[in-house]
Order: structure tokens, then C-alpha cells, then sequence
């Protein structure tokens, strides 16, 4: 049985390819660059965009399951072509943000929204994987400053998340590929454990074995520090949700141990997992 990993590089997509390749499933990688490196040697690579579904037949020929990036554009050529292709189940990493009670308002939502109910209305089985805040968004904040000048420069110090491997939310789409019991099954996600801001960084700073202090500045500040590595949609969700864990802890879930039978990772893990990044 194969199964097309879409976004095979991607933060997600590569532990994903990992866990079907430890598993011993047979799988085809995508990327939209034609001459893809960084793959694993010896792995099957198509070139694909969503956005383009005239590239996606070949890509999906004789495959019965798909790991899938939300991309609205071009989803409704993604289901016919997958469709065509006789593909059966198809594992969409989604977002938190549709079950957000602004989600009618939020353009985050309304673009996973749009990918949901287009697998909804096919004949393809699908499983939604819904995350909260994934643990590499530190990456877009922090590596530069902690890299450039070894300090963290925060709005909302205290403010708590609750961080969310990528290797959690691969192992969970794993399992939803690889075992029976999962069709039509939508899994928000949230990280394990409630932690504030000044709690990871620290973590950060123990993973790469030297202080990091931090600094507090103002919303305004933050905003074009932020948008030095982000677009302005995501400068605005992450002050949202830095805003929102000042006032209410996060949501936290077991839901990566229920599905797959592991405990989740914790921030420290992964902080260690990362280290070099930060060096
Ligand atoms: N960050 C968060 O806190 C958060 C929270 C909830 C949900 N999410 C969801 O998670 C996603 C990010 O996951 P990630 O960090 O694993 O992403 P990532 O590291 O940016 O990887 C995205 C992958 O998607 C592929 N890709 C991009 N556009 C494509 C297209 N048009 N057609 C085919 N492939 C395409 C890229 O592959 P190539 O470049 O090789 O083509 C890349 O490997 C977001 O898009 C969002 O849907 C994120």
C-alpha cells in the first residue's frame, strides 16, 4: 500500500516520512522544487503542488493514502485527482484554530475550514489533525535574537502556551494511516504541558547551556520584531494567543498518548531536540 507524504520536508512532513519508512510502509515524497535534496537516499520523490492540481495525478497514482498540507487553493483538484487515483483515507494536518469560537472571522480557520469540508463532501475517509501552537513557531521568535545577540525580547513574559512537538503530530498521523480506527476522526491537539514564556526560553537556555536573558518590551515592539520573520497573519495570531495565556492557562491534552500509546514530548525535549538550532 502506498502512501504520498505531501510537504515531505516540512517540519511535520519528515517525521511523518520517518514513521511510515521505521514502520516498513511503502511511500512517495513530494516537494514542488523539481530537484529535491534532502530527502532520505533511496526514497520514491515526485514533484506536486496543491496549488496546481495538474501536477497532482502523477503524483498520486496507485496510492491509497495521503498525509496532507491544508492548501484551499486548488483543494478541489487535489480530491478529484485523489479520487481518480483510488485513494481511500487521507490525514489532513488542520488547525485549532477552526474550533476557535472566532473561527467565522478568522482567516487561519476559514482556510483549514475550506479544506475540511472539501474532504468532508468526497468520498475520500479522512482524519483531522487540529493542532494548537507547535513548538518550531519559537524558532521564527527567538532563534535570531538568541542567535544574533543571546537575548529574548518578550511582550507578555508570563503569558503561558501550551508547545506542541512536531514529532507528536507525526506519530499521531502516523498511526491514523497506519491503523484501522480512524476514519472520520478529528483530533485537536494541544501540547502536554501549560508553560510560560519565560519557562521555555528557559529550557532553551538549559538545551544550549548558557543564560539568556530576557527582556520585556510592548506590544508595538513586538510586533516588528515578529515581523521580521513572519507575516503580518501570523504576527497577529501569535499576539492573540500571547495575549489570550495572560489571563487563562492554554488548553493542554493527552490526546498524542491516547492515539498512539506514547506520552508526549515535553518542552525540554524538544528545546533539547533543537538545541543546535539556537546555537
Ligand atoms: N505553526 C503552528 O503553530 C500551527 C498551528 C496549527 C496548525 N498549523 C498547520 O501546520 C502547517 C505548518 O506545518 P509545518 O510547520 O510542518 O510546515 P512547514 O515546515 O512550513 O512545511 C510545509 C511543507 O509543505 C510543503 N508545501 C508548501 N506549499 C505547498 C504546496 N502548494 N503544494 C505542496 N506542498 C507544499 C512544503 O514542501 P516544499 O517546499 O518541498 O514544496 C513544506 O515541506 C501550517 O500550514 C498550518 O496548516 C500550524
Amino acid at each position: 500500500m502506498v502512501t504520498v507524504v505531501f510537504g515531505a520536508r516540512g517540519n511535520v512532513g519528515r517525521h511523518v516520512a520517518a514513521g511510515l519508512s521505521s514502520a516498513g510502509e511503502k511511500m512517495r515524497l513530494t516537494s514542488r522544487e523539481p530537484l529535491p535534496a534532502g530527502f532520505p537516499p533511496g526514497a520514491e520523490v515526485v514533484t506536486a503542488d496543491l496549488e496546481k492540481p495538474e501536477t497532482l495525478p502523477a503524483a498520486l497514482d496507485g496510492a491509497q493514502r495521503v498525509f496532507l498540507y491544508a492548501k484551499p487553493e486548488g483543494i478541489d483538484g487535489f480530491v478529484t485527482a485523489a479520487e481518480s487515483a483510488g485513494v481511500r483515507h487521507v490525514v489532513l494536518l488542520s488547525s485549532g484554530a477552526v474550533l476557535h469560537p472566532d473561527a467565522a472571522r478568522n482567516p487561519i480557520a476559514q482556510a483549514h475550514l475550506a479544506v475540511e469540508s472539501a474532504l468532508e463532501n468526497s468520498s475520500l475517509a479522512w482524519t483531522f489533525i487540529r493542532p494548537g501552537m507547535f513548538a518550531t513557531n519559537t524558532l521564527w521568535w527567538w532563534r535570531n535574537p538568541i542567535r544574533d545577540e543571546g537575548v529574548v525580547r518578550l511582550p507578555y513574559p508570563d503569558s503561558q502556551t501550551a508547545p506542541i512537538h512536531e514529532k507528536d503530530l507525526a506519530a499521531l498521523a502516523v498511526t491514523a494511516l497506519t491503523q484501522p480506527g480512524h476514519d472520520g476522526q478529528a483530533y485537536p491537539v494541544w501540547g502536554p504541558e501549560a508553560l510560560s514564556l519565560r519557562e521555555q526560553v528557559r529550557h532553551i537556555a538549559a538545551a544550549v547551556g548558557r543564560e539568556i536573558p530576557l527582556e520585556t518590551i510592548s506590544v508595538e515592539q513586538a510586533r516588528v520584531e515578529l515581523g521580521k520573520t513572519m507575516p503580518p497573519i501570523g504576527v497577529d495570531a501569535i499576539l492573540a494567543a500571547w495575549q489570550a495565556g495572560t489571563t487563562a492557562p492554554p488548553r493542554v491534552s493527552t490526546v498524542v498518548a491516547d492515539v498512539t500509546g506514547r506520552p508526549a514530548h515535553t518542552f525540554a525535549q524538544w528545546a533539547e531536540d533543537h538545541a543546535d538550532d539556537f546555537r
